[in-house]
């Protein structure tokens, strides 16, 4: 099933330790506003906890997208039509990937993701429920432009890119990846996005900071797994969760702020924090109907239909690949 399957994405050292995952962390930790990408939150832990917040009362972004994805699925399918191979940007949610797929009538589905197990998995899961569908799972960094299966060359495509994770990445980073998107998936190709609506601040930080704690040992298990895969002895009962509205950027985001002046090792190398001061760990912009549309052209496409859900919080655009063409 999966096309390459020597293929090793993940460089390690002799002792085993993703060398991407340590360089990202060290230089990370050395700026002066501390930051780690928020990429490395999905460890198995990591992403069982974004599961759990994806079932809580306050996180309502998952529950939006399946709502417009369940109740609108007849305009969805009239605008998208059969015969497409759906190519999802990362392994695809349990729940939302199978409600599009029952939606419209796809020849193919190709998941891509960077963590071959989990995508093994979850494409596994997913051809048990669709048993006429040819499943070709792609272990890739879809932030480049991906050579899909040959099995899929003339089948004209959808991309799928839900949850809003396009919000993960600064502007640069995201138009960037609609535009390799745009490559991966070829002339014709139409693009099914989620996008998070700005929205009251109130109801945003508590998405990103729920009553039960989920969150915040979303956000605290990076430090568990710096400690465990990089040799680290960060203490982390020093650190405090904390989501901030920063409305400059339209953006949630995450930090764990230091309760009082520590230091610390990592994979050898020193570092010192004082008290409030944070690690930045992770931005998740929010869109305008209009933010929305000029980051998708800014990446070369144009919206063709919108739909949000009935309490208005998040908004699920169809977008065509724009050709090349000369504009004022
Ligand atoms: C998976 C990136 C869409 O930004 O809402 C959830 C991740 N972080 N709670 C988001 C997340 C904290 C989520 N995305």
């Amino acid at each position: 099933m999966t096309p390459n399957p020597g293929l090793r994405l993940v460089k390690r050292d002799a002792s085993g330790v993703d060398l991407a995952f340590r360089s990202d962390v060290l230089l990370g930790l050395a700026q002066i506003q501390k930051a780690v990408p928020a990429r490395w939150f999905y460890d198995d832990a990591g992403s069982q906890l974004f599961e759990d917040i994806t079932q809580l009362t306050e996180y309502y972004p998952t529950r939006a997208e399946a709502e417009i994805l369940q109740g609108r699925s007849g305009e969805i399918a009239d605008l998208i039509g059969p015969g497409r191979a759906v190519v999802e940007f990362g392994s695809g949610s349990s729940v939302k990937t199978p409600l599009l797929l029952s939606a419209i009538s796809p020849s193919a589905y190709v998941p891509l993701d960077i963590a071959g197990d989990f995508l093994r998995a979850s494409s596994a899961e997913l051809a048990a429920k669709f048993p006429g569908l040819p499943v070709y799972p792609v272990e890739a960094d879809f932030m480049r432009r991906v050579e899909l299966p040959s099995e899929v060359a003339d089948l004209p495509k959808l991309g799928f890119f839900p949850g809003s994770t396009i919000g993960n990445m600064i502007a640069r980073t995201a138009t960037d990846l609609l535009r390799s998107m745009r490559e991966t998936l070829g002339t014709g190709a139409l693009l099914l996005i989620g996008m998070d609506l700005v929205k009251d601040e109130d109801v945003l930080i508590a998405a990103y900071d729920d009553a039960a704690g989920v969150t915040a040992a979303f956000n605290l298990n990076l430090l568990t797994r710096i400690n465990r895969e990089l040799g680290g002895d960060i203490p982390i009962a020093a650190f405090r969760h904390e989501a901030r509205w920063n409305d400059t950027f339209a953006r949630i985001e995450m930090h764990l702020v230091a309760q009082s002046d520590i230091a610390f090792t990592v994979s050898g190398e020193q570092f010192a924090m004082s008290a409030g001061t944070s690690i930045h760990t992770e931005n998740s912009h929010k869109f305008t109907r209009r933010s929305g549309q000029t980051l998708l052209a800014a990446g070369g496409w144009e919206p063709r239909a919108r739909w949000a859900d009935s309490a208005g919080q998040f908004l699920l655009v169809l977008a065509e690949a724009c050709p090349p063409r000369s504009a004022p």
